[in-house]
Parts: C-alpha cells; structure tokens; sequence
C-alpha cells in the first residue's frame, strides 16, 4: 500500500500550477517535481516541439510513463500538464499517490495568463478564447476526480500556496 502524501496539483493550463508547486515546496522544504519540464529534459526537446514533430499521441505516452515514474516518489509536490488527468490510468495513479488539488480559474483569466505564450500547441491557432472555453467543458469530468478545487482568478501565488498549506494540513 503506497503512502498517499504526495501534493498533486492538476487543472487547466493558465492556472498556476507550476508557479504555486514551485512556492509550496519551497514552503514545505520538499522537492518539487514539474512533470512538463521533466519530459522537456528527457525528450531534450520543447513539447511544442514534441507535439508538431510526433504529435500528441506520442506525448500522452510520455507523459504517462513520466506519471507512472513519479507516482513512486514519496512526499513531493508535482505539478502536472494540464491534460495529465484526462487519463484514466494517469488519474487512478495520482489520487493513489496523494491529494490532488485542481487549480481553476475563468476562461478569460486563463486567456490573458497564456495569450502571449507560444509554447502550449493545443492553444494556437484562431479563436483561442473558444478553445479554452471547450477544451474545460470537455476536461471538466476529469478535473473533478481531484480531491479538493481553488479557483485561482483572483488569487495572487502565496494565497493559493497558504489556501493550499490549510486545506492539505487537514488530509494528510
Ligand atoms: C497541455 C498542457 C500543458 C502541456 C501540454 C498539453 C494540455 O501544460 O502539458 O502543452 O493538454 O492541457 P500546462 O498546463 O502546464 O500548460
């Protein structure tokens, strides 16, 4: 029986997920883990690379082999891609693992976090606004297997860390 006290975050991409897990285990004293960042390293490539030179599948796959890895580590925080829990397999790993707190915030919040960012492939294009707004209707079954939910819009990175810190105290 694995320990469930690893902090998952999960959630939209533009929610903060990488800023807060950052911050968090800085406040906590424990490692960090960024699941993109980790497949950017091993790939030795950008994913926006990853993804026009061998396409989405093949990052699924990666990612998922990356969750499986991780999900053996002990006491971290991980902040995941935004499609991470979209998988069943990835999904049912991660809640074993520890708390898995989904990161919200409005689709037009979400938009001018990432407007002027050229490295999420599923986000360029025209009329990104819409794609934000159905790609959430589409995720919202999967964010909602997480264990608890901030909605970030109007909560600058130490609010969501300390919102993050009372609600964990109280699992874990
Ligand atoms: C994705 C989100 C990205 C990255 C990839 C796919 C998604 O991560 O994993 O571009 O499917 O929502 P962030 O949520 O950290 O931007």
């Amino acid at each position: 029986m694995q320990s469930r006290d690893n902090i998952i975050l999960t959630g939209f991409m533009g929610t903060g997920k990488s800023a807060v897990g950052r911050r968090l285990a800085a406040r906590l004293g424990r490692r960090f883990v960024d699941t993109d960042v980790l497949i950017e390293q091993e790939a030795k490539t950008s994913i926006a690379n990853i993804f026009s030179q061998k396409g989405e599948p093949h990052f699924r796959a990666l990612e998922r082999a990356t969750i499986k890895r991780i999900c053996q580590e002990k006491a971290i925080v991980v902040a995941t891609g935004g499609g991470t829990i979209v998988s069943e397999e990835n999904a049912t790993r991660l809640k074993e693992s520890g708390t898995v707190i989904c990161l919200t915030a409005t689709p037009e919040t979400i938009f001018e976090r990432v407007r002027s960012n050229t490295d999420r492939p599923l986000l360029q294009g025209p009329e990104p606004l819409e794609k934000i707004r159905s790609l959430l209707a589409i995720r919202a079954e999967a964010y909602a297997k997480a264990d608890m939910t901030i909605d970030t819009s109007t909560l600058d990175i130490d609010r969501v860390v300390e919102t993050i810190i009372s609600l964990v105290g109280k699992t874990q």
